[in-house]
């Protein structure tokens, strides 16, 4: 009797527990992002993304740049949730991390006009720039990694966030750490990831206060005259004449390898924060392993993007799938 009772009350529990393992895996309400989310509704997805992204990059190399550095200011600010793409006189967008600098959206769009009509409704804006920043890092790095999807799209993006959400250029090594930690990445991941400043280009205003009135001492003097040739000294009501653009990377500016590394032991990192890396005790030995061991860069690389791409990213029910990337669904 007493053992047919006890019995009983551990099948119960076996069943309860049994039931409880099953609604966390089937129906959690933040299922994680997952490899091939496309596979079956969507089997051309990456490949149509892929497709437009080296189109574009072909004729213009600077998007590869453009689209890599999109996709961390979306994850930075909301999350990964395409917060970024969308338009609006207060939205991300228009301010000033993002105004005038982000580039690339003519790649997203065109990903998306094409996967609408093949399957409308289906693949977020958040996930197509997630698999176009590694499209561009396969076409200008050969660096290959599998990108975990299944985000979905949020609605809302407010211009005062990206300035407090983003590093700005002038950050110290402490602070850099400090800012992506708040983002659950590590010291090393920020350091990895800095080393996307291997492509594209920045503009005389993100690093001015290195040159003019007088030169960083950090910055190779012959890398600063030169800057100083292109970049005119500000006006006397603070703003330059104009605002011409730099590479970030002076060795192989536009392929995505460690010459950026390489670049910062010769005093030739283009802003405050890339060269505080090599200058910092806290990142310099990273920095110099970084430039010594490229493969393991590329490979460190492509796993700090996947975990740059799961931030606070919206799936299951949450969010939508916006049908333009433009503006969210009504
Ligand atoms: C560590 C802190 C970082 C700071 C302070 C920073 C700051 C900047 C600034 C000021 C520019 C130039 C903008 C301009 O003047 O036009 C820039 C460009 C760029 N950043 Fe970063 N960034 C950081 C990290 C990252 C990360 C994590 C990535 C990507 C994984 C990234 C990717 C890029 C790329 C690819 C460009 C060139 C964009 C283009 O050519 O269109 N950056 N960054
Ligand atoms: C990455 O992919 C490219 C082209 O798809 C290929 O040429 C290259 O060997 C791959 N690299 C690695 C490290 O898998
Ligand atoms: C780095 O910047 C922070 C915040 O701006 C400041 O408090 C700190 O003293 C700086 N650290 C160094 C080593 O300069
Ligand atoms: C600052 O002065 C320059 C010429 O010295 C002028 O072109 C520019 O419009 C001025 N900017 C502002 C914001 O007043």
């Amino acid at each position: 009797m007493a053992s047919n009772n006890t019995t009983s009350f551990q099948d119960i529990a076996l069943l309860l527990s049994c039931f409880i393992l099953f609604v966390s895996v089937c129906c959690a309400a933040n299922p994680p992002l997952k490899v091939g989310f496309y596979k079956h509704s969507c089997p051309s997805a990456e490949a149509i993304v892929q497709k437009h992204v080296n189109k574009f990059v072909s004729r213009n190399p600077g998007l590869a740049a453009g689209l890599v550095r999109m996709h961390f200011h979306d994850c930075f600010v909301r999350g990964c949730d395409g917060s970024v793409l969308l338009d609006g006189p207060n939205s991300e967008k228009e301010s000033i991390p993002n105004k005038g600098s982000l580039r690339g959206f003519e790649v997203i769009d065109a990903a998306k006009a094409e996967l609408e009509l093949k399957c409308p409704g289906i693949v977020s804006c958040a996930d197509i720039l997630a698999f176009a920043a590694r499209d561009s890092s396969c076409k200008v790095g050969n660096i290959n990694y599998t990108v975990p999807s299944g985000r979905r799209d949020g609605r809302v993006s407010l211009i005062n966030e990206p300035l407090l959400e983003l590093p700005p250029p002038f950050f110290n090594a402490t602070a850099l750490r400090d800012n992506f930690a708040r983002k659950g990445l590590s010291l090393d991941e920020m350091v990895t990831l800095s080393g996307a400043h291997s492509i594209g280009i920045s503009h005389c205003s993100s690093f001015a206060t290195r040159i003019y009135p007088t030169v960083d001492p950090t910055l190779d003097p012959k890398y600063a005259a030169f800057l100083r040739k292109i970049c005119p000294p500000p006006a006397v009501n603070g703003t330059a004449a104009s605002n011409p653009i730099v590479n970030l990377d002076s060795i192989t500016p536009n392929r995505l390898d460690n010459k950026y590394y390489v670049g910062l032991k010769a005093n030739r990192g283009l802003l405050t924060s890339d060269q505080v890396l090599m200058s910092s005790p806290l990142t310099s030995k990273m920095v110099v392993y970084n430039a010594k061991y490229g493969n393991v860069w590329a490979k460190k690389y492509a796993a700090a993007m996947v975990r740059m791409g799961n931030i606070d990213v919206l799936t299951g029910k949450k969010g939508e799938i916006r049908k333009n990337c433009h503006v969210v669904n009504n």
